[in-house]
């Protein structure tokens, strides 16, 4: 696998996701019962940005330093730029990744499991966990890593599904894997986040899924390039099935202020298999 995540770090895609996250994360706590949160491809945890860096595109400069130097207004973009203004050093950026946000949320009544399958990015991540009780990094395949969790003990699970892309079959394994996990436990939160590039392909995508999960879904599209834009990628979705309470509202919100903040070309909202 050439994949790197160290490349895209912190980029428009990473904040849109990272988000997200913090949002559903902050949405499960407002129960005190815990919960399993489980990341299938969590990569290394910690990524270390700097301008000028010739060996990595800036992406992160186009992404999370436009938070860092924004005075946003949701609280979900103050909570995420908080977090990110925490990891800025004079010019340079230690951005945080999904494992490491969310270790950040957890409570001690919650527990989670890193799935990663390049050894040397799990490595890195348990070092940058630094021990912490209540959470497993595993240096395997998350998506088969997943079934053996569902359904948790706890009854309340989140899972990200944040694959490369870098293979066309990942855009099944999702399907596959957001199907199996419902199947073993009806109540999983998931958030899975996929490239956007054609609006006709996402529109498949999004209608199989709405068919084959008969759940509540939610999705928040970013476009950085018109929909139909023969650009590698026109911009970021993250899916959300079973969406906690009043996550689509508040993100109605933040999104339209996100997309100004990283200067988007539109974005929107979707929902489908709403319960009546
Ligand atoms: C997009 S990155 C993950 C970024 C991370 N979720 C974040 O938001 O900070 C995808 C990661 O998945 C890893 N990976 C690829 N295939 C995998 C698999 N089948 N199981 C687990 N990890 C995998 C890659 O090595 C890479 O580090």
């Amino acid at each position: 696998m050439k994949y790197r995540h160290q490349y895209h770090a912190g980029n428009f895609a990473d904040v849109h996701k990272h988000v997200c996250l913090l949002e559903v994360l902050a949405a499960l706590a407002r129960k005190d019962k815990g919960f399993l949160f489980v990341d299938t491809h969590a990569g290394r945890g910690a990524y270390e940005l700097h301008p000028g860096d010739a060996a990595h595109p800036a992406e992160w400069r186009a992404g999370a330093a436009r938070l860092v130097a924004a005075a946003p207004r949701h609280a979900a973009l103050v909570r995420y730029r908080e977090v990110v203004a925490a990891g800025v050093h004079g010019g340079s950026l230690r951005y945080a990744g999904s494992p490491l946000l969310a270790a950040r949320q957890l409570r001690p009544v919650d527990r989670a499991v890193f799935f990663e399958s390049q050894r040397e990015e799990a490595g890195a991540l348990r070092k940058a966990l630094d021990g912490q009780p209540r959470i497993r990094v595993e240096a395997a395949d998350g998506f088969a890593g997943l079934r053996a969790l569902l359904p948790p003990p706890e009854r309340r699970g989140l899972v990200l599904i944040d694959p490369p892309y870098e293979e066309r079959e990942d855009f099944t394994r999702v399907h596959e894997a957001a199907a199996d996990a419902l199947r073993r436990f009806a109540g999983a939160v998931l958030v899975l986040w996929l490239p956007l590039k054609l609006r006709s392909d996402f529109d498949a995508w999004w209608s199989r899924l709405g068919r084959a999960l008969e759940r509540p879904l939610l999705a928040s599209l970013l476009w950085t390039h018109p929909p139909d834009s023969r650009a590698a990628l026109n911009g970021s979705v993250l899916a959300i099935v079973n969406p906690p309470y009043l996550v689509e509202e508040a993100m109605r919100e933040w999104l339209p202020e996100l997309r100004a903040l990283l200067g988007g070309v539109g974005e929107a909202v979707l929902s489908a298999n709403a319960p009546h």
